[in-house]
């Protein structure tokens, strides 16, 4: 394993954003992703030559987002596997980057699994190693199949569920193509409301503390010309109140097997608004988000980040980048800060889950196995 961090900047060319990509270059393959800390200021890319470099990525948030922390899991290990690291010490270390997004670990067993059987095969590391940067590759398209086929069943609900003409939708957190192969999750359904010109207002909220909503949903919501409107978290009430909202789209980071939903912490106060007001509550994830090994959603693990990522305002995000103490106090020194990054909510606030294979709703534990297990027919 190499032990110098090897990351290193350089420009985005305007107008094009990949979130991520393998490249060849003279002096060996690396990963490049789009430094997402750093929008929407600036488009700048990172480049990841060693895991501990990804491994870094992902846990300060320049990559981030579940389907994307599959694609770069596994594309992570390619590169182990390709520059001749421990394939296994990185498949670890990249595995528990961050704990509530299963995609990531799924990302990573599948290019293990691919390493693994070729060797058994007797093939020689260089082609061990090819195979797994295929898996990699295979993983990162099928997760853009996903994501088109997720958005044209979340049309077609989106327009059994709310009558009449156009949707106005509220969305958390940031789940567009920034997070995706394809054009990501909750945000694809949006856009594909746009395209057909049935979308009237996307409610993006800022998403505290790290505002993926005002940073990433924004700047997407923008470049795509969707009609959008930025609120904070916690004037989401007052805009179900007053009967705006038709539907609320989220993604997901892990969907237990009885349909427990975690997401960025806020969706589940969503959840409780939207049935109160009696608002469709969706959630849209590709099957990898579903961990039917994981019972309960009270069994599922929540990351805790730190308290100064809620204490501290920076220019980049406190926690995603910035040291402890490098912001400005936005609370008396020393205050105790609660910050999960996640929050579960129970199956019977969802009214469907929305994935590649097609939609199950009511939410139930047969349902969602079903899914899994193949597309629905008909
Ligand atoms: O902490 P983050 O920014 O990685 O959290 C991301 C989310 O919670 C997204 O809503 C989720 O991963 C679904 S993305 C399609």
């Amino acid at each position: 394993m190499a032990d110098q961090f090897a990351a290193s900047m350089a420009s985005v060319e305007p107008g094009s954003v990949p979130s991520l990509r393998w490249e060849e270059r003279p002096e060996g393959p690396v990963l490049v992703v789009l430094d997402q800390r750093r929008l929407p200021a600036e488009e700048v890319q990172l480049v990841c030559t060693d895991v501990p470099a990804l491994v870094d990525a992902i846990r300060t948030l320049a990559v981030r987002g579940a389907p994307l922390l599959g694609i770069a899991g596994a594309y992570g290990v390619a590169l182990a596997a390709v520059r001749g690291f421990d394939v296994a010490e990185s498949a670890e270390l990249l595995a528990h980057a961050r704990p509530t997004a299963v995609n990531l670990a799924y990302g990573v067993q599948r290019a293990r699994a691919a390493y693994e059987k070729a060797l058994r095969d007797r093939l020689g590391p260089g082609q061990a190693a090819a195979a797994t940067l295929a898996e990699a590759r295979a993983l990162h398209r099928e997760d853009a199949e996903a994501s088109a086929r997720m958005a044209e069943h979340g049309l077609g609900l989106l327009a059994e569920l709310v009558p009449g003409g156009g949707f106005r939708v509220l969305t958390h957190c940031n789940t567009g193509a920034l997070v995706s192969g394809g054009e990501g999750t909750a945000f694809a359904v949006a856009g594909a409301a746009h395209r057909a010109g049935r979308l009237r207002r996307l409610w993006v909220d800022e998403t505290r503390p790290l505002l993926q909503g005002a940073r990433l949903t924004a700047y997407e919501a923008a470049r795509a010309g969707m009609a959008y409107t930025l609120l904070t978290d916690n004037a989401a009430g007052s805009l179900f109140a007053s009967g705006e909202v038709d539907a609320v789209l989220i993604g997901a980071d892990r969907i237990a097997a009885d349909g427990s939903v975690a997401n960025k912490v806020g969706s589940y106060p969503l959840a409780v608004l939207a049935r109160y007001h009696h608002v469709p509550f969706v959630v849209v994830a590709p099957v990898s988000t579903v961990d039917l090994a994981t019972a309960t959603g009270s069994a599922i693990e929540v990351e805790q980040r730190a308290g100064h990522e809620v204490t501290e305002f920076t220019v980049v995000p406190p926690g995603a980048g910035a040291e402890p103490g490098t912001g400005v106090p936005v609370a008396p020194l020393g205050a105790q800060a609660y910050n999960p990054a996640f929050d579960v909510t129970p199956p019977e606030l969802v009214t469907a889950i929305v994935t590649e294979n097609g939609v199950v709703s009511p939410v139930t534990r047969a349902g969602l196995a079903e899914l899994c297990a193949g597309p629905q027919q008909g």
